[in-house]
């Protein structure tokens, strides 16, 4: 074992994750699909059941169990302030990253036109990307898209002047890729975009719960996220700079006011999956120091981090050892999740996937995970896609040692 692994409380992290109970054909489950959705920690689920179990209710109700439902709202709403060093009042909750994303783009192009531009990434998951050509042809923009290389998985920055250009509305781009771990460089590229006075929209879904973010530093007048990625309910979650978060003309309909931030939320939200927020955020900050929770978040993360990336390197390397296995994933000095894809030759993804499951208990995922455009550059789809190891804090060096000799055998038979 190495140093921080022997440091890392792992048995009370799991511990603190139900699912880590599963069994699957008699062995206990492995869950590395955690940017699909990571498990979600009990005081979440405990939260959500405690929400409904009291008495839930609608808001602005002159009775305890609505005042209650604004207060957890608030509440939740404080947390995710505290995580991204934003304002409460940029903070809107929806049903997930892709719907936020779409109904912000759709208010945002009411003033968009013919002629003006917009940028999308080919690394980005198309959450990020299809929202905003759906506008862009809508309103008849021209649509200009930031290069990845296909041979270091990292965005191709070089051409940025000029891809941004006078007339570009916004640069919609992920934090960090959900396929292939590669995180990037956000304080550069919203510099660029700034000097021009252009908006940026960072898709956060993935980075979220591996590592801690800071709005500004990053640059990002649109975040988005979603709690089911970083060990809570499924509820997106939207952070906008407030005065792009006022200026913005949503489609008002009854069912939602006119201020911020509740004017995005149209409809009544998902409670109880609210309820569950601020307990998955404190079960980071439960790992770090500080007296502020924004403190404690950070360093939280940092202990985290450090874990996930130790596992990762094990991993990684025990990967490079087998016959024909091909790693996607961007050199050694870029910065990564522990997210980590591959594919190993002549063999179905699809089929390895299902040895793994069935023989060594491991839920593990394969396909384009909707980072498409680099699928596509990289011709993965036709050959039945990637294979993706997500690491999460629940993980074990056991189940990275399993992983790696379940694909031996596979390899060896
Ligand atoms: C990087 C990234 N962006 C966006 C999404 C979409 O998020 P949601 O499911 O909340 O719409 C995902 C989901 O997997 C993702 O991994």
């Amino acid at each position: 074992m190495t140093k921080t692994t022997e440091r890392f409380p792992i048995e009370a992290v799991r511990e603190q994750f139900p699912a880590m109970k599963r069994m699957h054909n008699g062995k206990p489950v492995a869950y590395l699909d955690g940017p699909g959705g990571s498990q979600v920690v009990k005081s979440s689920m405990d939260a959500i059941y405690a929400y409904m179990a009291n008495g839930g209710a609608n808001l602005h109700g002159p009775f305890p169990s609505s005042r209650e439902t604004e207060q957890l709202i608030a509440s939740a709403k404080e947390a995710v302030a505290q995580m991204f060093r934003a304002d409460p009042e940029e903070v809107a909750f929806g049903a997930n990253m892709t719907t936020l994303t779409y109904a912000i783009a759709r208010a945002l192009g009411r003033k968009w036109q013919a002629g003006d531009e917009i940028v999308v990434s080919e690394l980005d998951h198309r959450a990020n990307v299809d929202p905003w050509l759906a506008i862009a042809k809508d309103r008849g923009m021209t649509v200009r898209w930031l290069k990845v290389d296909p041979h270091t998985l990292t965005l191709q920055l070089d051409d940025l002047d000029t891809i941004l250009t006078s007339k570009t509305k916004l640069i919609a781009v992920g934090l960090a890729s959900n396929a292939v771990g590669t995180i990037n460089n956000l304080p550069l590229l919203s510099q660029k975009a700034r000097e021009k006075g252009i908006l940026v929209a960072v898709d956060a879904v993935h980075a979220t719960p591996h590592f801690a973010i800071d709005r500004d530093e990053i640059g990002a007048d649109l975040l988005l996220c979603s709690a089911y990625k970083f060990f809570g309910p499924h509820v997106g979650i939207a952070v906008i700079r407030k005065p792009l978060f006022e200026a913005l003309d949503v489609y008002k309909l009854a069912p939602a006011p006119t201020f911020i931030p509740d004017k995005l939320e149209t409809g009544t939200q998902n409670h109880e999956g609210i309820a569950g927020i601020r307990p998955a955020i404190e079960f980071v900050a439960s790992f770090g120091t500080g007296d502020a929770l924004s403190e404690q978040i950070r360093s939280g993360f940092a202990l985290l981090e450090d874990y996930e990336n130790q596992l990762a390197e094990k991993l990684r390397s025990g990967l490079k050892k087998i016959d024909g296995l091909t790693l996607y994933q961007a050199e050694d000095h870029v910065p990564k999740t522990p997210t980590i894809a591959f594919r190993i030759d002549g063999f179905e993804p699809h089929d390895i996937c299902t040895r793994l499951c069935e023989e060594h208990s491991i839920f593990i995922a394969y396909g384009d995970f909707y980072a498409s455009t680099l699928a596509e550059k990289l011709g993965i789809n036709e050959n039945g896609g990637w294979i993706r190891a997500g690491l999460a804090p629940y993980n074990t060096e056991e189940e990275v040692e399993r992983l790696i000799r379940g694909l031996q055998e596979i390899v060896a038979n």
